[in-house]
């Protein structure tokens, strides 16, 4: 989003004030931001409040000149890199449609030749309206993107689809479509994730604090990459990421199956996933009954990497690290007996780092290059630059 020009163009749908929202993560994410507002829009929020919160003076007025332009919706329309219609109501998307260019909205929509995105919110009956349907997918037709609405109880007092999602998705949603690129088009990428669970009884297991996260975002972004993903995951709290073929185990025992059979197809394999080192010996058929203490016997776990990495023809094996001292040289060490590509090193002994919190730092290493140093950032934007190695790594092969 760094540096980008956005227009978030606000029509009068009664969740215009969510568009507010919508504005202020953009400019914190690094994007500038213009409102343009239809005249109706502005009955419902208030132009002011886009003004102060994207820092810009709002267009709406065709005849005024705010921003002392020559030909003011030519000049925006030229500044915006991408165009979002944030809502989108029935009436906007027809016009846009049907080619009426008669306010600044409608104007600097088809002046630009900036990617187009939709946001559509309305009842549900003008959503399912076959004019509003035919309208979007002639618009989808012609390369405009759209969002699907959410379901739930609309201002009109019923429930049903047609809400406008909340601010946080719209922006996810523009994201992942923004970044979109076909870098690893054709390429089969394995991703495990979470922290594997072994079994002691019916009801209990022995687990650790991976949430999940790093996984299911390198997942999500070797998707947007254009790569086929299969996320290969133990049990998490988290949403599987669209377009991945999602495969669900538990132990390590049955993470090292899933990915040991789909080894020989891949061409990238991605360890984020904490594998138990130990499983229990003896698993309890029934539950067991307290006592006044217990000793459970623990045997190894294969190491799935260590594996992988002993039988790589082809492939680019990546793993993971959690260190709490010695983060370098320790990781190092495991680059060559796992004989990887690179690993993602980090010291999970700081707060902002590792297990269970949404920011990770730490280095990437190699078997042949010096570390890199990779500060302290969103999961997201570590998963991107993981990615972008691997793109340089397959490249190289
Ligand atoms: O040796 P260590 O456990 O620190 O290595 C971590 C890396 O090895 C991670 O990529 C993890 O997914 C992988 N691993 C594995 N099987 C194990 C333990 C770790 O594949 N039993």
């Amino acid at each position: 989003m760094r540096e980008k020009h956005i227009i978030v163009a606000v029509s009068a749908g009664i969740a215009a004030y969510k568009a507010i929202e919508v504005v202020s993560r953009l400019r914190k994410k690094g994007a500038e931001v213009k409102v343009v507002m239809t005249e109706n829009a502005t009955h419902i929020a208030s132009p002011l409040t886009f003004g102060e919160i994207s820092g810009h003076p709002v267009a709406i007025d065709m005849f005024e000149q705010v921003h002392q332009w020559d030909v003011e919706h030519i000049a925006l329309a030229t500044w915006a890199d991408t165009y979002v219609v944030v809502p989108a109501t029935a009436n906007v998307i027809g016009k846009i449609y049907a080619g009426i260019a008669d306010d600044m909205l409608t104007t600097t929509i088809m002046a630009t030749k900036a990617p187009k995105y939709l946001c559509p919110a309305m009842n549900t009956e003008m959503y399912n309206n076959p004019i509003t349907q035919r309208n979007l997918e002639g618009l989808q037709a012609l390369g405009y993107h759209i969002m699907e609405p959410a379901e739930g109880w609309l201002a009109c007092g019923i429930t049903g689809v047609g809400r406008l999602p909340e601010p946080e998705a719209i922006v996810e949603w523009l994201e992942s479509q923004m970044c979109k690129s076909n870098e690893l088009e054709g390429t089969t990428v394995l991703v495990t994730a979470g922290g594997t669970q072994e079994n002691i009884d019916p009801v209990r297991y022995i687990g650790n604090r991976s949430s999940g996260k790093m996984g299911y975002a390198i997942a999500e972004q070797a998707a947007r990459m254009g790569a086929n993903v299969i996320l290969v995951s133990a049990p998490t709290s988290l949403a599987v990421p669209s377009g991945v073929d999602f495969v669900p185990v538990d132990s390590a025992l049955s993470m090292q199956h899933a990915v040991e059979s789909r080894y020989d197809t891949v061409d990238v394999v991605v360890m984020a996933a904490a594998v138990s080192d130990f499983r229990v010996l003896h698993k309890a058929e029934q539950k067991i009954k307290k006592m006044e203490s217990m000793t459970l016997e623990l045997v190894k776990n294969p190491d799935i990497l260590q594996g992988l990495g002993a039988k790589k023809k082809h492939q680019i094996l990546v793993g993971f690290a959690a260190e709490t001292e010695h983060v370098i040289e320790y990781g190092q060490d495991k680059v060559a007996r796992k004989n990887l590509d690179m690993l993602v090193a980090n010291d999970v002994s700081k707060s902002n780092a590792g297990f269970n919190v949404d920011t990770n730092e730490g280095y990437f290493l190699y078997p042949n290059k010096d570390p890199k140093e990779m500060p302290n950032m969103k999961k997201s934007e570590l998963a991107h630059n993981i990615m972008k190695e691997v793109v340089e790594l397959v490249k190289n092969k």
